[in-house]
């Protein structure tokens, strides 16, 4: 049978045993908590040899989704962000499967912040992603939204929809992020919550949009807007 090359770009679905592992971790504590579980009690956890257990510990830990420090007969195994992300996928095709694309309202207020926007959002390596992705070029800029401690609570249950992803991309000798992006209504007006793959701690949430909200919108610093959020039918 013709084998599909792997595709570098596209990375590698766990195989089920090893989302039964990952599973396992979560349950054993998560992030911070490392199980230490010898790789035959790993195999006896998922009705598998020890050298099957071996090396789909040996696949997770090569792909960053769990650590695995070896010493001693035991080992300690720990779930890594990227290992929780790839569970976050399976329960939005879950949840998605019986619930269908979710939908969230909330209100936030206008709020400025370093002007950093503007830069990112003029990054040809992004522009063109957005005109393909998208459908339009977005205004130089993001509009800032602070939220409550609920709605960004809310808000970050995104990470679980489908949405239009934009990659990140190396250019001028540094390296851009990546982001998905979630259809937006403000006030009724349609725009894009983008969430950065990579964010530090923040109140508020960011929208792009073709038009100059503030403008479109007449808000300005403070102003509470309406938020509706709306995930995608079907993948971008
Ligand atoms: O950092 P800050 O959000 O304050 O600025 P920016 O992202 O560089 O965006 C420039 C200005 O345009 C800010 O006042 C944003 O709130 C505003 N903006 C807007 O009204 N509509 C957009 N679609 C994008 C940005």
């Amino acid at each position: 049978m013709p084998t599909t090359p792997h595709r570098p770009d596209r990375p590698r679905r766990p195989k089920p045993a090893e989302f039964e592992l990952l599973k396992h971790l979560a349950r054993a504590g998560g992030e911070g908590r490392p199980a230490a579980w010898s790789s035959m009690e790993v195999g006896k956890l998922l009705g598998v040899s020890q050298q099957a257990a071996d090396r789909y510990l040996r696949n997770l830990a090569t792909e960053g989704k769990i650590s695995r420090s070896l010493g001693g007969r035991k080992q300690r195994l720990e779930l890594l962000p990227a290992g929780r992300e790839e569970l976050r996928r399976e329960y939005g095709e879950l949840r998605r499967l019986f619930e269908g694309p979710a939908r969230l309202a909330f209100a936030g207020t206008v709020a400025s912040g370093l002007g950093e926007g503007r830069y990112y959002l003029s990054r040809p390596g992004y522009l063109v992603q957005f005109a393909e992705r998208l459908g339009y070029t977005p205004y130089p800029g993001t509009l800032n939204l602070k939220l409550s401690a609920s709605d960004l609570t809310l808000a970050a249950s995104t990470k679980s929809w489908r949405g239009i992803r934009i990659d990140g991309f190396s250019a001028s000798g540094r390296t851009f992020g990546g982001a998905s992006c979630h259809a937006a209504h403000l006030n009724g007006r349609p725009a894009h919550l983008i969430m950065p793959d990579r964010t530090h701690h923040t109140e508020s949430v960011e929208f792009i949009a073709p038009e100059f909200l503030r403008g479109a919108l007449g808000v300005s610093d403070g102003d509470r807007v309406d938020v509706v959020l709306e995930e995608a039918e079907t993948s971008a």
